[in-house]
């Protein structure tokens, strides 16, 4: 199980994962894809900034003997269309996940870094201009934390 995590619920989320199956918990800095394609079953989670999954290039370049994705963002998982993220992810035909599973994350903005806080301020700006059609879930996801 392999993770990267900003401010820690995919790394929760990989935590309960990896504990349910008694398997090995990295995070992605401590990863090197030479040890991981021993594995007979790799576990990616990422979270999701700015419509990609956080760190996901170190496992969309690989063919694993089997891999399993998980993201964890904001919006609604069943409300959302995960079409583009994951083929923004996963260009590559030959190495798409045998399984891909979505998960709600959260957001605490006092605890944002300064980038992270210009950017959804940013973006808050920008939904608010778009009717309620053209919205996205993740933007009304954003809008109703904000
Ligand atoms: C700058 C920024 C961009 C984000 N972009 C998205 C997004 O495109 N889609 C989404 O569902 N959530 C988005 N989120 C929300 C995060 O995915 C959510 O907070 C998630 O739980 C973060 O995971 P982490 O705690 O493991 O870092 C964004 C959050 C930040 C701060």
């Amino acid at each position: 199980m392999i993770y990267q995590s900003h401010y820690g619920t995919t790394k929760k989320y990989a935590q309960w994962i990896a504990e349910e199956l008694g398997a090995e918990l990295f995070e992605r800095k401590q990863a090197s894809v030479s040890v991981f394609n021993q594995y007979d079953m790799v576990i990616y989670g990422g979270g999701l900034y700015a419509g990609g999954i956080l760190g996901v290039d170190l496992v969309s370049k690989v063919k694993f003997k089997h891999l399993v994705v998980f993201t964890v963002g904001l919006a609604d998982p069943s409300m959302t269309d995960y079409t583009e993220i994951m083929a923004k992810g996963f260009q590559n035909k030959a190495f798409q996940p045998d399984k891909v599973f979505h998960f709600r994350g959260g957001i605490d903005y006092k605890r944002l870094n300064l980038t992270h806080r210009g950017l959804m301020a940013l973006l808050k700006k920008i939904i608010e201009k778009k009717s309620e059609v053209e919205m996205s879930t993740e933007g009304k996801a954003i809008l109703e934390t904000y």
